[in-house]
């Protein structure tokens, strides 16, 4: 199988145990071809139009999913079965954009960069979900937000504009939130759920900064200043303006200055 093959392959499958698993095992043929000198082709496939999802949970508009108290019991189930989607769709975002964008011709690091964080958005979800199962519920037990993959459809026509948007303003939200969930977990004492917040924490840095990396490298390539591209791209693709307070620690170390995303606001 080539790498677009193996992409296509995770994202039409529905199940998420099952995504994840097949998610984990080609990166890990990718990972073990690069080390034997013998890298996978990237090929071509088409990639689905929306991935294949599991019947459960239910998608609803981001109105009519009920709010619930986060210093609750029931608040904390709805807060980790909305990390588990996020961390599903996550998946299939970084599988997504390899045969999306296979005809733009890239260095093979860039490759290892999207199987590398494919495979840790497999483990956040399987983590979370482990967490779900731990306080007697599951991934799909409660409904969803419908529209996560909007942001994939828009930008299924634009390199750039799909770097733009899915790890730099996306998944930089990740990093401004995450602190705060975390705290609703440590005062619950909920260790198992801390701790998988953090490793989600951790490694997310490093999404962001794939992002970046890769998103100045196509800048410098057609010679476009980033800033202004960046700027250009997330009001063409993203809907509505970004929020404060930002992680601006994080954000600079993983490449995202303040004059990135403070116009935006
Ligand atoms: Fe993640
Ligand atoms: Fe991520």
């Amino acid at each position: 199988m080539t790498l677009c093959d193996m992409a296509v392959d995770v994202l039409t499958t529905a199940d998420g145990r099952e995504k994840t698993r097949k998610s984990k095992a080609y990166a890990k043929a990718w990972f073990d071809a690069r080390e034997a000198g013998t890298p996978l082709e990237i090929g071509r496939a088409t990639p689905p139009l929306r991935p294949s999802r599991p019947d459960r949970p239910e998608l609803l508009d981001p109105r009519d999913v009920p709010k619930r108290k986060p210093g609750s019991p029931a608040g904390r189930i709805a807060l980790l079965h909305a990390v588990a989607h996020i961390e599903l769709n996550a998946v299939d975002l970084h599988w997504d954009i390899i045969p999306r964008f296979a005809h733009v011709k890239m260095p093979m690091g860039f490759y290892d960069d999207w199987v590398k964080s494919a495979a840790e958005e497999s483990k956040h979800f399987n983590l979370i979900c482990d967490c779900l199962e731990s306080e007697n519920s599951f991934y799909g037990a409660l409904p969803a937000h419908a529209g996560m993959w909007r942001a994939a459809e828009d930008t299924a026509d634009d390199f750039m504009g799909r770097l733009a948007v899915v790890p730099m303003v996306l998944e930089a939200r990740g990093l401004d939130v995450t602190p705060g969930m975390i705290e609703i977990f440590r005062k619950a004492k909920a260790t198992q759920a801390v701790e998988a917040l953090e490793t989600i924490y951790a490694e997310e840095v490093g999404h962001v900064a794939y992002g970046s990396k890769w998103f100045h490298f196509l800048c410098g390539r057609q010679d476009l200043d980033p800033k202004d591209a960046f700027h250009e791209l997330v009001r063409k693709y993203f809907h509505g303006a970004l929020k404060p307070p930002f992680n601006e620690e994080k954000r600079a170390e993983a490449g995202l200055p303040p004059d990135f995303y403070w116009p935006l606001t």
